[in-house]
């Protein structure tokens, strides 16, 4: 019904424009022509009876020839002025209709053909940033599909697992010991927090669609010592040494989002540490951001799986990783955080020695993050 309101709006719009385009035009059009007609005709009476060149008669007879041909050239002029028109107020118009019937296929739930800009001006302007709609609506369903398919390939194998599970026990097939309710329980767990990562992911996935403003200037030497000062125990408790090397700056920064990335990070490093050498944590200024790095001894991670850490639900070993309680979220997180700062992620391997690095804003950038 509001589909079918809004086609007839739309064309009723579309052929309003073009007769008040038409109309107009013929209007100066034609006020300019019998203006001229009426100087044209005064100008030469005024000359003929100021002289008196020619006698009575005559100046009769010129007057009503005068008068015919310029009531015959206006008339004349004024339908070649109308054809002239139509087709080239037709021709301004026909994009517009073209946008019209995009927008009927968009409202109808279909992605229409991207429109071509033929001409520079508003209406150019026009159908360049329809296209980017266009483009826009059609990444954000791609998206929207494929984390949706993540997720169900990534729920699918331990909710069935716990089904299995939960069958055989009630219905006393299988016989419950307290190791089996413990990593029964821990794989509910990690279903839990893959839960609360996806949403924190869609968060800042939405973030990154709508304006949003990078508010904390946070001096990050004491603010990443507050973010390690949190692991303390855990790595106390796991005998392993950390060095903490910051150079002094001020970033500007979502907090909430920093801390995120800063925790993502070291708990990797943690996680995966293998070797007894020590967790580095350095900043410093580099070419105009602030560069951040955690550097440390962990898991072999082989050249061609290097690219694809960053990515959703990535593992390089989906066994281990699930036994830890890995999701395999984590660094996309911290990637879509960090794009969201307009700085850079990435991480570079020496041996087994990993650096995974991240870049953010320093305080004195005056940063444009309405894209
Ligand atoms: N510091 C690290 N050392 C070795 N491997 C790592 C490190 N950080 C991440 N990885 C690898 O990258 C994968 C993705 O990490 P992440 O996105 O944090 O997911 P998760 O830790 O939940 O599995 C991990 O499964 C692991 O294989
Ligand atoms: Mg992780």
């Amino acid at each position: 019904m509001l589909r079918l309101k809004l086609k007839t709006l739309q064309e009723k719009l579309y052929s309003r424009i073009f007769w008040k385009l038409i109309t107009i035009n013929l209007l100066v059009i034609g006020s300019v022509i019998w203006l001229t007609g009426v100087s044209v005709n005064d100008f030469a009476c005024l000359l003929v009876n100021q002289f008196n060149m020619v006698g009575e008669a005559r100046k009769e007879f010129f007057n009503s020839t005068m008068e015919y041909y310029l009531i015959r050239t206006s008339i004349i002029a004024v339908i070649v002025a109308a054809v002239l028109h139509y087709y080239l107020t037709r021709k301004v118009v026909a994009p517009l209709q073209k946008l019209v019937q995009s927008t009927k296929k968009l409202s109808s739930g279909q992605y229409p053909q991207l429109l071509e800009a033929a001409s520079k001006d508003e209406i150019g302007e026009l159908t360049k940033n329809f296209n980017q709609l266009i483009i826009r609506l059609k990444k954000m369903e791609e998206a929207k599909k494929n984390m949706i398919n993540d997720m169900a390939h990534e729920l699918r194998t331990p909710l069935t697992n716990l089904n299995g599970y939960l069958e055989g026990l009630s219905q006393g097939v299988l016989k419950g010991d307290e190791s089996l309710f413990q990593s029964l329980y821990e794989e509910s767990v990690r279903l839990t927090r893959m839960v609360n990562q996806l949403d924190q992911l869609t968060e800042w996935e939405y973030k990154h669609l709508h304006h949003f403003e990078l508010k904390d200037k946070v001096d990050i030497k004491p603010f990443i010592e507050e973010c390690v000062k949190l692991f303390q125990l855990d790595l106390e408790q796991r005998g392993i040494s950390y060095i903490v090397c910051i150079e002094e700056a001020q970033v500007l920064v979502d907090r909430d989002g920093l801390k995120q990335v800063m925790n993502n990070l070291i708990q990797n490093a943690i996680q995966y540490k293998i070797g007894d050498g020590d967790i580095c944590i350095y900043g410093r200024e580099e070419e105009g951001m602030y560069k951040v790095t955690v550097q440390g001894e962990g898991e072999p991670i082989p050249e061609e799986k290097r690219e694809w850490l960053f990515e959703r639900f990535y593992r390089v070993d989906s066994a281990r990783s699930r036994n830890t309680g890995g999701t395999g979220l984590g660094l996309s997180i911290v990637k879509k955080i960090i794009e969201r700062h307009m700085g850079e992620v990435g991480m570079y391997s020496e041996g087994n020695t990993h650096s995974f690095w991240f870049t953010i804003p320093l305080a004195s950038r005056k940063l444009d993050s309405s894209n």
